[in-house]
């Protein structure tokens, strides 16, 4: 066998302002709509994967052996870079995660963004980008993604391989100089995960074929607000999108309630400060946190606004930020 071979590669996580809720296929992350979001600068995961060629994978996360569903939910996605590369080799690999894991901050979208990157390099592969983000989206649907930086779009493709369920990005919105400011509202791990809840959403909520029928309106409304500059109609989508999102789920049987006191106290906030004037929309992803979308020049001001308000525990400022990249080694 070659000598060991290693690399590391960080990812942002990313926030949809026109959210994936819903599988046309479950193996390969297929999505049943296409969706749209923000990548971020500061909250995001570190990942190095070494084939060292020990008995097994060994996955460590922010510095202690993984629990072992998401243990093997990285063997199984390194299986798949395994055989992509004609070898076998089983690997080490070290993740570390800036946001709370498994908190819908979206630790999975930048975690197998970075995992898609280092997995492949480490393995001698060089995948172009469009191949990234089609291998990240098998690892979560939402880090096909990360691969790319600032306002991404993600096509539901129509192929039942995947190669054209992938991200790109909207150039449209480069230099746009937007803020998310998450709200975190709870400590700890989120009760039930994205793939369950979108499954039990679509066998189970009358609201499910609606909520996936009014995906590509959002997208068309998300793509021209970002191309005009116009924060005010892409907040008014990312609210929709969102609460139709989260209506879906509360409709399914039994319902789907990820929000706890302190995420309606965070949206009142919001719409607060929109009262008095602050140009500022909220979103709410597969968990109890609040992301608000607003201006550079207001994300102060918000911040200090929504850690304010009851029961939220803290609040952090996020710019745009790059696409997953490799780290050289002196950096890792
Ligand atoms: O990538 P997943 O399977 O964790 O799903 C992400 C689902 C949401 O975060 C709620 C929405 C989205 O588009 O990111």
């Amino acid at each position: 066998m070659r000598s060991a071979r290693a690399a590391t590669a960080i990812a942002g996580t990313n926030i949809a302002l026109v959210k994936y809720w819903g599988k046309r296929d479950a193996a390969l992350n297929l999505p049943a709509a296409g969706s749209l979001s923000l990548t971020l600068d500061r909250l995001g995961t570190r990942t190095t994967v070494r084939f060292d060629g020990g008995a097994t994978d060994r996955v460590l996360l922010d510095g202690a052996p993984a629990a072992p569903a998401f243990a093997a939910r990285v063997s199984a996605f390194l299986d798949r870079v395994r055989s992509h590369a004609g070898i076998l080799a089983r690997a080490e690999v070290t993740t570390a995660n800036s946001v709370p894991t498994a908190a819908g901050l979206a630790s999975s979208a930048s975690g197998f963004a970075a995992l898609a990157l280092a997995a492949s390099r480490a393995a001698g592969l060089a995948p172009s980008p469009d191949e990234l983000s089609a291998l990240a989206r098998v690892g979560s649907g939402s880090a096909a993604r990360s691969i790319f930086g600032g306002f991404v779009e993600m096509a539901r493709g129509a192929r039942p391989d995947g190669v054209d369920a992938i991200a790109h990005p909207l150039a449209a919105g480069d230099g746009w100089d937007v803020r998310l400011v998450v709200a975190i509202t709870a400590a700890g791990a989120k009760p039930m995960g994205s793939t369950a809840a979108m499954d039990h959403t679509a066998r189970t909520s009358p609201y499910y074929e609606a909520w996936v029928h009014g995906v590509d309106a959002d997208l068309a409304a998300a793509r021209g607000a970002i191309a005009a500059r116009d924060l005010a109609a892409l907040g008014a989508v990312a609210e929709r999108s969102a609460m139709r999102m989260h209506a879906a789920a509360l409709a399914a049987d039994p319902a789907i309630l990820y929000w706890n006191p302190a995420t309606i106290a965070a949206v009142e906030r919001v719409r607060a400060l929109r009262a008095a004037g602050t140009p500022v929309f909220f979103t709410i992803d597969a968990g109890p946190h609040v992301k608000a979308l607003c201006a550079a020049a207001d994300a102060d001001r918000v911040a200090a606004g929504l850690a304010d308000a009851p029961g939220v525990l803290r609040a952090i400022v996020a710019a745009p930020g790059p696409g997953a990249r490799l780290l050289e080694e002196a950096e890792a």
